[in-house]
């Protein structure tokens, strides 16, 4: 394995780990903002699997020996100049639904997490980390059934933003 290979491979789990250190404050917020009880419980199970990541990668970059960022770093990472980074603006900025617009943003994040270890477990893979791939597998599986969750709770949300009109035949 070249240098440059590693060097690219420690690059993204710093994006991973900046990442999820920022999604780990983000769960917070959104745990103590909304009011659906059920919702409120996966999204403070999903900060708990948030931490286990964040060590996970951190423990990650220690076995290769290389500097994990200071932790407040912030999601705009260079491996997605501008998807987390708009993503984020769009969920700070005010808007009508915000609700709505929040758990459309819950999906788009994990959905986003899922790719991100996705691409990360095959890049384990070619540079012959296995154990790193195998962990990766496991935190994507993870981020999928968060992101299938704020799916299937979409509907709920959307009743509530957008309540049925009792229409007459
Ligand atoms: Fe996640």
């Amino acid at each position: 394995m070249s240098a440059t290979d590693r060097d690219r491979y420690v690059l993204h789990l710093n994006h991973a780990l900046a990442m999820e250190s920022a999604l780990l404050d983000r769960l917070e917020q959104r745990a103590a903002a909304v009011h659906q009880p059920e919702l409120r419980q996966r999204l403070l199970t999903h900060r708990d699997e948030t931490l286990q990541h964040r060590d996970a990668v951190r423990d990650i970059l220690t076995a290769l020996h290389a500097e994990p960022t200071p932790t407040s770093a912030k999601a705009q990472s260079p491996v997605t100049p501008s998807l987390m980074g708009k993503v984020l603006t769009a969920l700070e900025s005010e808007t009508e639904d915000k609700l709505l617009d929040d758990s459309l943003t819950d999906y788009a994040l994990e959905s986003y997490e899922a790719a991100v270890y996705s691409a990360l477990a095959l890049i384990a893979r070619n540079l012959g980390y296995a154990e790193h791939a195998t962990r990766f597998e496991a935190m994507r599986q993870q981020e999928r059934a968060a992101a299938d969750f704020f799916a299937a709770h979409l509907p709920a949300i959307v009743r509530e933003a957008f309540p049925p009109a009792a229409r007459a035949a």
